[in-house]
């Protein structure tokens, strides 16, 4: 397993010292103070896990917002204004997203709720490579802390069950939209599907144990044609104890300022039509029925 993440790693080409070169070129400063804390806060909450390499980048690799990072509390207090709603999605639900790429799903999610504080938006690429390869990026960051989103960088889905700064947070929404493993060239097709659904399936196990048990639900958005139906979402989600509870058609015009990003360099907007938004919910298996007592 740790051999197959190490893989989907060098796919997108992202090592560690690639994310300390990010830092020293990222042309904001890292907030020190609250980086100290967040490590006091990983070395007292969870020294054990936080041992491990990868999640000492992760960590590292958070430059924003970490005090707040820190305390997550915060997160999702329940606000006293209105509910505001935008197609799946309400301003009271607590919510983690993933695999952002520009950061404009959340950015457009948080336009839409007026503030941002049930939402954390995580990319799995530093800060350093969405300033050189996203126009928007940077905006779109400034925009949701300026509403009070946490943001996290180096957040990989395939970990961050463990991730020192999510970790007991319970969500009502996970989002992940256009999950990908990224290219590797002259990879024949069936390996690059393999590597795709570990991916997702490793997000779903991940997932599955950061929603809230009674009516949490993870979302992902997934082109739904030729290659792609081929990676089947329900199987993987089935295999990880989770149930497709609805398959709606997407149409990212329903999220203005949504640009959907391939994530390897570049700032390209692919085409996501036709894609769905498949939402999956905990598999519980019905209770067995109780037998009716008989009169003696
Ligand atoms: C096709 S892009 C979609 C980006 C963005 N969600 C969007 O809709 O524009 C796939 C994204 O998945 C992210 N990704 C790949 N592997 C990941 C992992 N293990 N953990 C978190 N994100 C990952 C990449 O960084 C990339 O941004």
């Amino acid at each position: 397993m740790g051999q197959m993440i190490s893989f989907l790693r060098k796919c997108f080409g992202r090592q560690k010292q690639q994310q300390d070169l990010d830092e020293e070129q990222d042309p904001y400063e890292n907030d020190q103070r609250n980086l100290e804390l967040l490590r006091d806060n990983t070395v007292e909450s969870s020294s054990s896990f936080c041992l491990h390499q990868n999640v000492i980048s992760t960590c590292i690799d958070i430059v924003e917002d970490s005090a707040s990072a820190c305390g997550l509390g915060t997160v999702g207090n329940r606000q006293e204004t209105p509910e505001r709603w935008i197609k799946h999605y309400c301003s009271s639900q607590k919510m983690l997203l993933v695999g952002e790429g520009d950061f404009s799903f959340s950015a457009c999610l948080a336009l839409a709720f007026g503030s941002a504080t049930n939402m954390i938006a995580t990319s799995l690429d530093s800060r350093g490579f969405l300033f050189r390869n996203y126009k928007k990026a940077m905006s779109n960051i400034h925009d949701l802390r300026s509403r009070g989103c946490t943001i996290l960088h180096g957040v990989d889905v395939a970990e961050m069950a463990n991730h020192c700064s999510l970790m007991g947070i319970q969500f009502d929404r996970i989002i992940y939209n256009f999950p990908h493993a990224g290219f590797c060239s002259d990879e024949p097709a069936e390996s690059q599907k393999r590597r795709h659904q570990l991916l997702i399936s490793l997000f779903f196990e991940n997932a599955k144990k950061m929603i809230n048990e009674e009516d949490g639900e993870i979302h992902v958005t997934h082109k739904s044609n030729g290659f792609f139906l081929g990676w089947n979402l329900q199987l993987l989600a089935s295999r990880a104890g989770l149930k497709l509870i609805q398959e709606l058609p997407f149409n990212f015009t329903d999220y203005p300022g949504y640009r959907t990003k391939y994530g390897f360099g570049g700032d390209k907007n692919f085409n996501c039509h036709p894609s769905k938004t498949y939402k999956f919910a905990l598999f519980r298996p019905s209770p067995t029925p109780t037998p009716t007592p008989t009169l003696p």
